[in-house]
């Protein structure tokens, strides 16, 4: 049974000796905006590739909006506006130019239509101004959107973007995140992929965390950050009682600074939070501030692997 708009099995490829993704289990629920994260060599381009059918997989399977890939790639994409690592421009055409091309190639698209289709996605990509410069001129940013717009020509149930924000400056970085917010408001499902943990806790409902080739967890990117508790935080003239009072009560990895105390907090629930607090009073410990700092996905990756998230693989 296939419930997902993107569902894998056991999804391997191997490259020779190496394992590039290792029997991955994705399952990206219709409407969701997915964020495929992990450090660069992870694996997450080649399995997009393995899902757009561009590469067979070594093992396992790939379906797309309930169909096998690749299989059913002719079926499928006309569904499915992807940007990959790379988008093939003609460097000696210009950004509309390219995407003139691309529409005509796609058989289903009226030709009628064909320039109002590109203005407006080059409108909406943040591209109009720049639509007559040949694209070999174009910064990275700009590639990627003329990239993104061609995505974008068609209406998609399903967009995949590979690392969509990569190459772009904060301001760039904000305008990708609105669209994509916008498609998905407009019922869309988005998969995107990306090495930057915040971007996906900004934009994505859902994630996955890919390490070494490996899924190491899937979720709701809430239940993901609550999955792993936050660091207990305990602002302080007095950090070393302040210190001496939380071991005492079973908070541990206790880092002491100038006028902060911070720890992982025993597995307890809230009450027993408010009863640590009530405990540095007594001990006449001065609290400026008591908290939990929220999990951040970060948390949860280092937890999962032992690594820092700025792991090469
Ligand atoms: N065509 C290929 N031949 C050999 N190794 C490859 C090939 N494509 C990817 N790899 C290797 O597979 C691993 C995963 O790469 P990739 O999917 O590009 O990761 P990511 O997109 O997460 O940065 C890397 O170690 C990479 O070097
Ligand atoms: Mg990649």
């Amino acid at each position: 049974m296939i419930s997902g708009v993107i569902e894998t099995r056991a999804l391997t490829k191997r490259y020779g000796a190496q394992t590039a993704v290792d029997r991955l289990d994705l399952t990206v629920p219709p409407g969701s905006v997915f964020g495929f994260l992990g450090p660069n060599g992870s694996g997450k381009t080649t399995t997009i590739r393995m899902l757009m059918g561009l590469i067979e997989p070594t093992s396992g399977s790939a379906h797309l909006l309930g169909h096998r890939m690749p299989r059913a790639t002719p079926t499928v994409l006309p569904h499915v506006g992807a940007l990959i690592e790379g988008p093939a421009l003609y460097g000696f055409l210009s950004g509309r130019d390219n995407l003139l091309r691309y529409d005509a190639a796609d058989p289903t698209a009226d030709p009628r239509t064909r320039r109002t289709r590109v203005a407006a996605a080059l409108d909406r990509v943040g591209l109009s101004s720049a639509a007559a410069k040949k694209a070999k001129a174009y910064s990275l940013g700009m590639k990627q959107r003329l990239g993104l717009a061609a995505a974008l020509l068609q209406p998609r149930r399903l967009l995949v973007l590979d690392e969509p924000t990569n190459g772009l400056d904060p301001q760039g970085m904000r305008e990708i995140r609105t669209l994509v917010r916008e498609l998905a408001d407009d019922g869309t499902t988005v998969f995107l992929s990306s090495h930057l943990l915040d971007e996906i806790e900004q934009v994505c409902t859902h994630a996955a965390v890919m390490a070494r080739g490996r899924l190491i967890t899937q979720g709701t990117v809430a239940e993901l950050a609550a999955s792993t508790r936050g660091r207990l935080t305990v602002t302080t003239p007095d950090p070393a009682d302040a210190a001496r009072v939380l071991k005492d009560h079973g908070v541990s990895d206790l880092t002491v600074t100038a006028d902060r105390v911070t720890g992982d907090p025993p597995p307890t629930d809230l009450t027993d939070l408010a009863e640590l607090n009530a405990a540095l009073v007594r001990a006449e410990v001065r609290v400026r501030g008591f908290g939990l700092e929220r999990a951040s996905l970060e948390d949860v990756f280092v937890e999962l692997t032992g690594e820092g998230f700025d792991v090469a693989g």
